[in-house]
């Protein structure tokens, strides 16, 4: 028996469902039986009927599915892989916007930790964070963790005031002006597609903005055959399978989120047979940050 084998064995033993975000590696994309953005993998994991989820993504992944499914096992194959933007937030900071504006909210991204969420009034994901802030009733946010999102976000709801947390995602900040100056002279046609991680910088000279699922949705639909992809290169895998016919370049420094890397076959078979890495949530943490997650899915609807 092959590992992949011997997971989908024990899967249907232990009536348990595999999700994964774009930016694992491609063996764990293919075994995975729901693989998406993070929007896409909230919405999945508030409906579904198995009693395990082995979430293959960081911790915040992993506490959310656990927030909106309390009664069932939450299983990481790697304890240890988390998102370092999610602990890009300072409470008291918080706390001291809380006081300084009357009509705030506070706007949280989904890459953040169950105790951020809880103090925050409604999460977002970069797929709908700009709906969702433009039907908020309030005048002021204050949105958290990621600063770039939240000045992306600001462009495009202008009637609103924005307080800005100096959160960054150490994978799309890295990303260079000059390496991407350098692919456009290689491949001169090719679009440039971002992720709105991605520094202001980068964001004005792109030809689209878009989450995971909004880059390979717009490549899929572009006229275009050439794409430079300025995100995390997992999603390269996604691009190739479904569009062989076109090109999509990164830049030279690839930029790779170490910890969605670290997810591997033999950690997935691990978790199922062993019941390890499970996820736990406080009674309180979980009250409190599953009010902001169900706003969301209930504002996106
Ligand atoms: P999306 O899944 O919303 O595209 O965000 C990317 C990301 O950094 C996930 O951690
Ligand atoms: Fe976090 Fe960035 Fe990795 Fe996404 S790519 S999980 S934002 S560190």
């Amino acid at each position: 028996m092959t590992i992949t084998d011997e997971i989908n064995v024990l899967k249907e033993e232990k009536n348990a469902v595999i999700l994964a975000h774009y930016y694992v590696n491609p063996e764990i994309q293919d075994i995975a039986d729901y693989i998406g953005d993070s929007f896409y993998l909230s919405k999945v994991a508030a409906g579904l009927k198995e009693q395990t989820i082995v979430f293959c993504g960081v911790s915040f992944m992993g506490e959310s599915a656990k927030v909106l499914n309390p009664e069932k096992m939450v299983l990481m194959p790697d304890a240890s892989a988390d998102c370092a933007m999610a602990h890009m937030v300072d409470e008291d900071m918080l706390k001291k916007v809380r006081d300084e504006y009357e009509d705030l909210a506070v706007v949280c991204y989904i890459n953040s930790t169950a105790s951020m969420k809880a103090l925050s009034d409604v999460c977002v994901t970069s797929a709908n964070a700009v709906n969702i802030v433009k039907a908020l009733p309030q005048k002021n946010i204050f949105f958290i963790p990621d600063r770039n999102l939240a000045h992306f976000v600001a462009e495009q709801v202008p009637e609103k005031h924005f307080v800005y947390n100096e959160g960054y995602c150490p994978v799309h900040e890295k990303i260079s002006v000059e390496e991407i100056k350098k692919a456009e002279k290689k491949y001169p046609s090719a679009l440039i597609l971002s992720h709105p991680e991605c520094p202001k910088e980068i964001l004005e000279i792109s030809d689209y903005i878009g989450s995971t699922t909004g880059i390979i949705k717009y490549a899929g639909k572009s006229e275009n055959k050439e794409f430079i992809i300025c995100t995390e290169n997992g999603v390269r895998y996604k691009l190739e399978q479904d569009y062989p016919e076109k090109k999509f370049y990164f830049t030279e420094t690839e930029p790779v989120c170490k910890d969605m890397k670290t997810i591997t076959l033999e950690k997935v078979l691990h978790v199922l047979e062993t019941g390890e890495n499970e996820v736990h949530v406080t009674d309180t943490l979980r009250e409190g940050s599953r009010k902001p997650l169900e706003r969301m899915l209930e504002l996106t609807k």
